[in-house]
């Protein structure tokens, strides 16, 4: 590791489990202080691991008044707030018209207007220390159709890569940048045991002809933290073994 993040303090959503704790895990690694957040209780046994870098706190995405204190027990356990990386999102969901209410429901509260006020908040809780950097998590989803996800989740995934631009305008002028990260199919744990036939068939979509892992998706967002993406605003990157780049 190379001290990328060195006296750097940031949130992570989504810390529990998945990709959210792989980043958490890599910004300590080079030299960050973590706030580590989720609604699962896991959050606690990421920031075990992590020992003194890293803070636990329990949230809900879904709710506001939750969210805003997660930032300001962040501003005071870190003492300011320089990267927000917001992970926290429900996959899964029925095909097409056959989606109900409440999926498309829990969709869009979780990863829209959870997005929204995290976004929100973590402008605002970098505005005192002159900048910063936001990495929001949206999925290949949302840019082309595939047969096999969910009309919801690609929706709500296609307002994140809307709310970044938004903020990234409104915040430039502030010295925060916001980005988005589009991964394709990666092997978070609770991927790694679809049924073969299924990992096969997503796998199969990257050029590379691979599922991605989460350190890979932890890379592209460390960067994006970082001061090398010092002129890097306001994008949704791929990082998908380009399956995006395919026609089919
Ligand atoms: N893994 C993939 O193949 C893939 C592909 C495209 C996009 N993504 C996106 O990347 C992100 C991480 O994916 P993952 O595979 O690590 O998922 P995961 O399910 O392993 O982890 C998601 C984490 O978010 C937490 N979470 C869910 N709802 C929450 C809420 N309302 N409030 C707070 N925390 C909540 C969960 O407890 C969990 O710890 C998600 O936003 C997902 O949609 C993942």
């Amino acid at each position: 590791m190379t001290g990328m993040l060195q006296g750097k303090t940031a949130v992570v959503t989504g810390a529990g489990t998945g990709i959210g704790r792989v980043i958490a895990r890599r910004f300590v690694a080079e030299g960050a202080r973590v706030l580590v957040s989720d609604f699962s209780g896991e959050q606690e046994d990421t920031a075990a691991e992590l020992g003194e870098a890293a803070v636990a706190f329990q949230a809900d995405v879904r709710h506001e008044a939750e969210i805003e204190e997660m930032f300001a027990q962040a501003l005071e356990a870190l003492g300011r707030l320089d990267i927000s990386v917001h992970v926290a999102g429900n996959p899964g969901g029925r095909w097409g018209e056959e989606i109900t209410e409440e999926e498309f429901d829990a969709f869009t509260q979780t990863h829209l207007k959870g997005m929204m006020f995290c976004c929100k908040h973590a402008a605002r809780a970098m505005l005192p220390a002159g900048g910063g950097a936001i990495v929001n998590f949206s999925s290949t989803a949302s840019l082309n159709y595939d047969p096999l996800i969910s009309f919801g989740y690609s929706a709500a995934k296609a307002g994140i890569n809307s709310l970044t631009k938004g903020f990234a305008g409104r915040y430039g002028k502030d010295g925060i940048r916001v980005n988005a990260i589009a991964p394709g199919f990666t092997l978070s744990e609770k991927n790694r045991n679809v049924p073969e036939q299924v990992m096969a068939s997503l796998s199969a979509r990257a050029m590379l002809g691979r599922a991605g892992t989460p350190e890979e998706q932890a890379s592209v967002a460390l960067f994006l933290a970082s001061d090398l993406a010092s002129f890097v605003t306001g994008l949704t990157i791929p990082v998908d073994g380009g399956w995006t780049a395919r026609l089919a």
